[in-house]
């Protein structure tokens, strides 16, 4: 079973052509024409740039890929794109366009879940189907999420942010520090030499008997802390080097945590990560120790495959049908789909 992906749900236009059968899963090819540079002087995610950037590139990217990876529309078992959550008008570039694919080629086509593909990347990555049951951590610039992965059609979720997203809040964060977008892999950077535990910033529901979280409390923290500072001292790398360490502590801890204690809660020996913040060293750092204390087996998402990437997609293609799930030529864009 061959599938092409195809992912446009925010600042980054994918391709991918993944490839299963019964043993593994095996990617043939994968592009990314990353928008980055183009919101980076915004501080954010500009949609009507992202927009025009989808729609400027997809169709000869995707005649070019297909051409470079010696791939037919014979050769293809399905089309699998991106049906959300994501920016509204940037889905609809990608699903559009993987529906004319469809229409004209006579394939299925499957509108994936983002977090879908989040949720499996990391068992995608070691080129196998997903293990269940597992626990999987969603964490990305618009989500942070704790998942029961009962089975492939029963995922629950347990528990997920109240207001900002990780690496949102980090994205947010790095701004104050007047540092540049994305936060998330900037802030890493800049806590490198960096004293963790120079300064306490808060974690949210630490005590409580939830898996939710919160973490605009913690962006406001740091922004109070800031105000209360001579502005000169943002021109001290060690002082933003110490700051960085101790936001990304504060973040990373509450969410090592959270995981490892849903997976003892439902008895689970299995904990996979993705999305965009698991590309974080000190999450992978402060998970790996916890699984092996607690003898939970642990799945980490390699950077390439953290951000939004067509791989997840087609990964989540293969497995509709692997789970004999009916293709749906006409589903919509859904901007604020969830897991179920
Ligand atoms: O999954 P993703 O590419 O896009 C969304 O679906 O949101 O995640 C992007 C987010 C950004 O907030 C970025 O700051 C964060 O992931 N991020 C990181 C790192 N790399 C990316 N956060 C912490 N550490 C990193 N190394
Ligand atoms: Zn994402």
């Amino acid at each position: 079973m061959l599938v092409l992906g195809v992912e446009t749900s925010c600042d980054e236009t994918g391709l991918a052509l993944v490839e299963g059968n019964e043993g593994e899963i095996k990617v043939i090819g994968s592009i990314l024409s990353s928008q980055v540079a183009k919101h980076r002087a915004y501080g954010g995610v500009v949609p009507e740039l992202a927009v025009r950037a989808h729609l400027d590139v997809l169709p000869s990217m995707t005649a070019q890929f297909m051409v470079e990876n010696h791939v037919s529309w014979d050769d293809l078992d399905a089309v699998a794109v991106t049906r959300g959550p994501g920016l509204v008008a940037s889905l609809l570039v990608g699903l559009n366009f993987a529906r004319g694919l469809a229409l004209a080629t006579g394939l299925p086509l499957f509108g994936i879940n983002h977090l879908e593909g989040h949720l499996y990347s990391a068992f995608l990555a070691e080129g196998q189907w997903p293990v269940f049951p597992f626990i999987g951590l969603i964490v990305s610039g618009g989500h942070t999420l704790i998942v029961l992965a009962e089975k492939e059609d029963r995922l629950v979720r347990l528990g997920g942010t109240l207001d900002d997203a990780a690496g949102e809040c980090l994205d947010k964060i790095a701004r104050l520090l007047g540092l540049p977008y994305p936060g998330g892999p900037e802030i890493e950077r800049r806590a490198v030499g960096g004293d963790a535990f120079r300064f306490y910033f808060p974690r949210s529901f630490e005590k409580a008997d939830t898996f939710d979280f919160s973490f605009s409390g913690l962006k406001t923290a740091v922004r109070y802390f800031l105000e209360k500072q001579n502005p000169d001292i943002l021109r001290d790398a060690q002082f933003i080097a110490d700051v960085c360490a101790s936001v990304q502590e504060a973040v990373m801890e509450i969410l090592a945590k959270k995981a490892v204690l849903a997976a003892q809660r439902h008895d689970v020996r299995r904990i996979a990560v993705g999305g965009g913040v698991a590309c974080n060293g000190r999450l992978q750092a402060l998970l790996s120790q916890l699984c092996q204390e607690e003898g939970i087996v642990l799945h980490v998402t390699p950077p390439a495959l953290c951000t939004d990437n067509a791989i997840m997609i087609a990964g989540v293609g293969l497995m509709k049908i692997r789970y004999q799930v009916a293709p749906d030529l006409f589903c919509e864009a859904e901007p604020g789909w969830s897991l179920q």
